[in-house]
C-alpha cells in the first residue's frame, strides 16, 4: 500500500476502556440480576469513573484507577438505589474480563504482522490492565501496556501522552493513537499524535483544542490507513 492516508506511522496506541474493551460488558453480564436499572448503572458508573479522573487531576490527589473505578461504582450503586455489596463485587470482578470489542483481535493481528508496534495507553493500572488483555486474549497482539501510573496522573494530562512517545522512542508524529473517548483524542491530537477518532455512539464533534485525523465508526479499518493490506 504505497499511499497509506496515514503515513509514515511506526506505532499504533490505543486506548483501553471503551475502545478495545466495552465497559458496559459488566453490568450486562449482570443484567438478570439487575433488571431495568443495568443501562442507568453501567452509563452513571462510566461518567462518574472519568468525572473522578479529571477531578482528581486538577485536585492533584491521585489514586489509581481501580480505587477511582470503586468510587465511582459506589456512587452509581447510590444512586440506583442499589445497596449490594455481593453485586458491587461482581461488578469489580467483571471489570477484569470486559468483553473486547469483536474487530479487535483480528485488527491488532494485522497491524502486528504488517510490522506496526502496537500498545496500550491507559489511565488502567497496571494489574487490572494486565488482567482485560489476559482475558480477553490480546496478550499476543500488543507489544506494550502502558499505564498512567508511570507518570502519577490522569489523561489528558500531557505528560501521559508522552510516556508513550518515550517508551516507545519514537517522535510524536510517528504514532497514530486510537480513542473512542472524544476528549482523549483531541487530547492526544493536541499533544501531536496523529489520531483516529474511533466514534462508536456517533457523538458531534468536541470543542476542545486537538483535530483527529480520522473518524472511524470501528477499528476494523484502521490497518489500511497505516499503510497496513
Ligand atoms: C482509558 C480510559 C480513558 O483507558 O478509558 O484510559
Amino acid at each position: 500500500m504505497p499511499n497509506p492516508e496515514i503515513p509514515g506511522i511506526r506505532a499504533c496506541v490505543f486506548d483501553a476502556y471503551g475502545t478495545l474493551f466495552d465497559v458496559h460488558s459488566a453490568a450486562a453480564r449482570c443484567r438478570d440480576d439487575l433488571g431495568g436499572k443495568a443501562d442507568a448503572l453501567s452509563d452513571t458508573w462510566r461518567q462518574k469513573q472519568l468525572q473522578y479522573t479529571w477531578l482528581r487531576s486538577l485536585m492533584r490527589t491521585h489514586a489509581d484507577f481501580w480505587q477511582v473505578t470503586g468510587d465511582a461504582l459506589d456512587f452509581a450503586l447510590a444512586a440506583v438505589g442499589l445497596d449490594d455489596p455481593a453485586m458491587r463485587q461482581r461488578l469489580m470482578d467483571l471489570y477484569l474480563e470486559l468483553d473486547p470489542y469483536p474487530e479487535v483481535p483480528a485488527m491488532l493481528g494485522r497491524l502486528k504482522a504488517g510490522g506496526i508496534a502496537t500498545a496500550i495507553l491507559s489511565n488502567g493500572a497496571p494489574a487490572m490492565l494486565d488482567a482485560a488483555v489476559e482475558s480477553a486474549g490480546l496478550a499476543d497482539t500488543l507489544d506494550h501496556v502502558f499505564s498512567v501510573e508511570d507518570v502519577g496522573i490522569f489523561k489528558p494530562d500531557p505528560r501521559v501522552y508522552g510516556l508513550a512517545a518515550d517508551r516507545l522512542g519514537a517522535a510524536a508524529h510517528e504514532i497514530c493513537f486510537q480513542s473512542s473517548n472524544a476528549w482523549d483524542a483531541y487530547a492526544a491530537s493536541h499533544f501531536g499524535f496523529r489520531v483516529v477518532w474511533i466514534n462508536r455512539f456517533n457523538q458531534p464533534p468536541e470543542r476542545i483544542p486537538g483535530a483527529p485525523d480520522r473518524q472511524l465508526s470501528d477499528l476494523s479499518a484502521l490497518p489500511e490507513l497505516v499503510g497496513v493490506a
